[in-house]
């Protein structure tokens, strides 16, 4: 897999990327293009740039569809915790993405494990996920799918490790007790059906999940790592996640730093 190392706002590549791919995809009603999308502090700047691109006239999305990768269980989509709102603030009242093209796992639902099977059935109908964009937890969780979640995991009702329900906090107004303890989430199968895959992490809380894939082991302690058993994925990082990288990678990304100085990303295989 690719590791892409930004010394600009990561959130501006994807939103360019994800605009340059649906452009040359060139989507119809009969033939959309379809979009996975996480939530969480990273890709907001991403969202911000979408919004911005609809609004010049660059990115026409009544043709894309898109499928969430995670809800809390127990939020409805009124509560402004819920990644429904989450959705709807950072894109989808922005946009002109129809409705009934937009897809989030209901976290209200009286049979948890059914509607997360429904969801897959979805995915399916839909032709499944062309572009899978994603963020990484600080303990490498993909979506919702925490340190053990197996590669083949399809979407389910998880349990929300005590460290993730402290870093997301910070969006319930510091109240880690407001934070749900479960949640329904896409699984690494899920995630590693799509025909591309684009993580973003930005930061250093994130850097020991990165340098985890440069060292070389997969392995479900670290779901990020499940990204290098995919043919076209993608990890787009900031300078302050990539600050731990070791070995052969950290030297290839010195490599590449020194060759083009003036160049705004860097790209490594890993
Ligand atoms: C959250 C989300 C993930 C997200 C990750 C990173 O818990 N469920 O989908 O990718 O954690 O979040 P952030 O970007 O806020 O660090």
């Amino acid at each position: 897999m690719r590791l892409l190392v930004s010394r600009q706002n990561i959130g501006l590549w994807a939103a360019t990327y994800i605009q340059q791919q649906v452009a040359s995809f060139l989507p119809s009603e009969s033939r959309p293009f379809v979009l996975g999308l996480p939530t969480g502090g990273t890709v907001l700047d991403m969202y911000a740039y979408l919004r911005r691109f609809y609004a010049q006239g660059q990115l026409d999305f009544s043709h894309i569809v898109t499928f969430n990768m995670d809800e809390y269980v127990g939020l409805p989509p009124s509560d402004p915790h819920s990644y429904h709102a989450y959705m709807k603030t950072n894109l989808f009242d922005g946009v002109n993405i129809p409705p009934q093209n937009t897809h989030l796992l209901d976290g209200m639902a009286a049979d948890l494990q059914q509607t997360c099977d429904d969801y897959e059935t979805r995915i399916r109908a839909a032709g499944g996920i062309r572009l899978f964009l994603g963020g990484v937890g600080r303990n490498g969780h993909l979506a919702f799918n925490e340190p053990g979640s197996a590669f083949t995991s399809r979407t389910r009702p998880v349990t929300l490790e005590p460290g993730t329900r402290r870093a997301n906090a910070r969006f319930f107004d510091g109240n880690e007790k407001e934070v749900p303890t479960q949640a329904l989430s896409v699984g690494i199968g899920t995630v590693l059906d799509a025909r591309e895959l684009l993580f973003l992490a930005c930061g250093e809380q994130k850097a020991a999940a990165v340098a985890r894939l440069s060292q070389g082991e997969i392995t479900p302690a670290w779901p990020i790592t499940a990204l290098k058993t995919h043919p076209n994925a993608t990890l787009l990082t900031d300078e302050a996640a990539a600050t731990l990288l070791t070995g052969s990678v950290k030297q290839a990304l010195q490599h590449e730093q020194a060759k083009y100085p003036q160049a705004t990303v860097w790209q490594v295989q890993i």
